[in-house]
């Protein structure tokens, strides 16, 4: 069934002053400005998002953040809130990155309540999940992140569900240089498609199902021809404007897979 539209989705992470954000702008639309089978996404800091909402105005990128607070608003210091991120015209946001859950403790209550508000006002939540190395090795991968998945996503509505991108993102293939192979990545993609069956029905095959994890613009094609991967989210290999517009090109997105949209 050809019904999703493929995603390249661009992590910054702590990368890039605002005078670094805006060159990269202005590059990287001169290299994509005709790409039109594929949605593609910039994740800055938050500091470069309102510089990046002037560059990419009317453009065919969009932008998102990295992070953002479950609260609407308060006391509470250092946070960002949904509401903050749509007002510098965010559309997509990353909930539960591997590093946010490895070094400041997220857990996926807190995760879940974030993507819960990120729906509410209408962002995209784009929800990362995967399994570290000793998980893997215990053959205990595909629990892990199917269990991920389930409790980030409790208790939302399938409409609710229809609107949010999963990222399978293996911890020991993030800024290691080492790819999941695309028969790994299409396992664990499916495994996940069959959890948000399990939830919402047959409109689990219109959520598109990213690979992130050492993706460069030498090994996409590949990971693409694999059904349920339906695009990457880039860490490194998006840093470089040129390099990442390569990337994309050569995501080369199979026909059948636009079809429709
Ligand atoms: P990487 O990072 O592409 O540098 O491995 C991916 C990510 O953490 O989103």
């Amino acid at each position: 069934m050809a019904i999703r539209r493929p995603v390249i989705a661009g992590n910054w992470k702590m990368f890039k002053t605002v005078s670094e954000a805006e060159d990269y702008a202005v590059k990287f639309l001169e290299e994509v400005k005709d790409v039109t089978d594929l949605d593609i996404i910039l994740c800055a800091p938050f500091t470069a998002l309102y510089p990046l909402k002037n560059e990419l105005e009317e453009s065919i990128v969009h932008l998102g953040a990295q992070n953002m607070a479950w609260a609407d608003e308060g006391a509470y210091t250092g946070e960002i809130s949904a509401q903050m991120l749509q007002d510098v015209a965010c559309t997509y946001v990353i909930l539960g990155h591997s590093e946010r859950r490895e070094m400041f403790g997220e857990t996926d209550g807190e995760i879940n309540k974030k993507v819960k508000k990120a729906l509410t006002v209408g962002l995209t939540p784009i929800l990362c999940v995967g399994e570290n190395l000793n998980l893997r090795e215990e053959g205990k991968a595909v629990e892990r992140v199917q269990g991920q998945v389930s409790r980030a996503l409790e208790g939302l509505s399938t409409e609710e569900l229809s609107r949010i991108i999963v990222a399978y993102e293996p911890i020991w293939a993030i800024g290691t240089g080492k790819t999941a192979s695309s028969k790994d990545a299409q396992q664990m993609c499916a495994s996940i498609r069959a959890t948000l069956t399990s939830l919402m029905g047959l409109d689990a095959e219109k959520i598109p199902i990213l690979y992130g994890g050492s993706v460069k613009a030498d090994n996409i094609a590949e990971l693409m021809t694999e059904p349920d991967v339906d695009g990457a989210l880039v860490g490194g290999a998006s840093l470089d404007p040129l390099n990442f517009a390569k990337l994309i090109i050569n995501a080369n997105p199979l026909p059948a897979r636009v079809e429709g949209i």
